[in-house]
């Protein structure tokens, strides 16, 4: 029986975004392919409100998260943790030899605006990495007012953001907030199977990737940028994919940009009231994603029991990630879940764990 995902990444894809990628194959220099880039690109520039160049990497987005910041940084970087993704970031950038500090703060809080002014006035920096959603632990950076900080203290550091598990289910405005990098793999609030990561990067992030000796290949902006204006990509795009984006785009934006949004926040409020009912939210509750809420197992339930049963009736959960195994379960809300969905999940899980309306 297929198990409706209500993990946070890859999320459920609807059969009208799988049948998109059984299109008849075309190939990547052909005028087809660069009609079909074409068509993507604007719709994926309106979703990040943005008139800079957007990507499209035949990658999952650790590639890309290892592409930004070898185009990032002269100086050093400040590259702030908040949970296991945003640690990743940092031990990519300790991977690559480049100089760094660490901003880190304990799981379940957030990164806020006064410690990376603290941590930037303290070195000589010219970029910044941050973790928009912390996906292992269900927290949401306040990333506009940080940039909006940096803007105003620090012009001169590059700011780049992993959206990976928040992109097109929480509002990005890429050119108001001042970005620089931001990127997403499909396979999270996209909707769309994984292999395929969407990046925005502004003028000045271009500038700095081509001022960096040995920014390496694949990822490098400049690369891109031979290709991008012929809207084709320098080495072998993921082809079915982008015409299963492209009908995505058409679809999401059919639907209303606001209304997604509206949508995300919604299943979120939904989830976090059961979640606070029968269990608890882990972490800073001020800051509780709107696409992936961290139960606390306040119960002491087996999460993998649960699982079990949740998958006899068609759905799957995740369990808390990393250290938080068994301390937290995550149910993601993200990608094309509506609000009925999130309901019927929680009155499954009431009724495994024989939890009655007074908790
Ligand atoms: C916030 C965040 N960053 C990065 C990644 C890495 O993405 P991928 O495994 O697709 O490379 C993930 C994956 O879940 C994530 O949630």
């Amino acid at each position: 029986m297929y198990k409706k995902l209500f993990i946070p990444g890859p999320s459920h894809v609807r059969d009208e975004i799988l049948l998109a990628q059984a299109a008849p194959m075309i190939g990547h220099r052909a005028k087809e392919y660069s009609d079909l880039q074409a068509e993507v690109t604007p719709k994926l520039q309106k979703l990040l409100y943005t008139n800079q160049r957007v990507y499209l990497f035949a990658s999952s987005s650790t590639g890309v998260m290892e592409g930004s910041i070898r185009q990032a940084s002269l100086k050093k970087m400040l590259v702030t943790v908040c949970g296991a993704f945003s640690k990743r970031w940092h031990e990519i950038v300790v991977d690559n030899g480049i100089a760094c500090d660490k901003l880190e703060v304990t799981s379940g809080q957030a990164i806020t605006v006064e410690l990376v002014d603290q941590a930037l006035s303290l070195g000589d920096y010219d970029a910044i990495t941050l973790t928009m959603n912390e996906t292992a632990t269900g927290i949401t950076n306040p990333i506009q007012e940080i940039a909006a900080m940096i803007h105003a203290r620090y012009p001169d550091v590059l700011i780049l953001v992993d959206a990976v598990s928040c992109m097109a289910g929480i509002k990005i405005e890429f050119d108001a907030w001042g970005l620089d990098v931001c990127f997403a793999g499909t396979q999270k609030c996209f909707a769309l199977p994984p292999g395929l990561t969407v990046c925005a990067v502004s003028e000045r992030a271009r500038q700095r990737g081509k001022a960096i000796p040995h920014h390496g290949h694949y990822f490098a902006y400049d690369i891109m940028d031979k290709h991008y204006e012929k809207f084709q990509t320098p080495a072998t795009p993921a082809i079915s994919l982008i015409q299963a984006l492209n009908k995505q785009m058409d679809d999401i934006l059919a639907s209303g940009l606001e209304n997604r949004w509206a949508r995300h926040a919604e299943m979120a409020e939904y989830v976090r009231g059961w979640a606070r009912k029968y269990f608890k939210i882990y972490g800073d509750e001020r800051f509780a994603s709107n696409t992936v809420t961290n139960v606390e197992n306040t119960r002491g339930i087996s999460v993998s029991d649960l699982n079990k049963e949740l998958g006899k009736r068609g759905a799957m959960i995740s369990n808390g990630y990393g250290d938080l195994k068994d301390k937290c379960f995550r149910i993601a809300h993200m990608g094309d879940l509506t609000l009925g969905d999130l309901q019927w999940l929680t009155a499954q899980i009431n009724d495994i764990l024989g939890l009655n309306e007074q908790g």
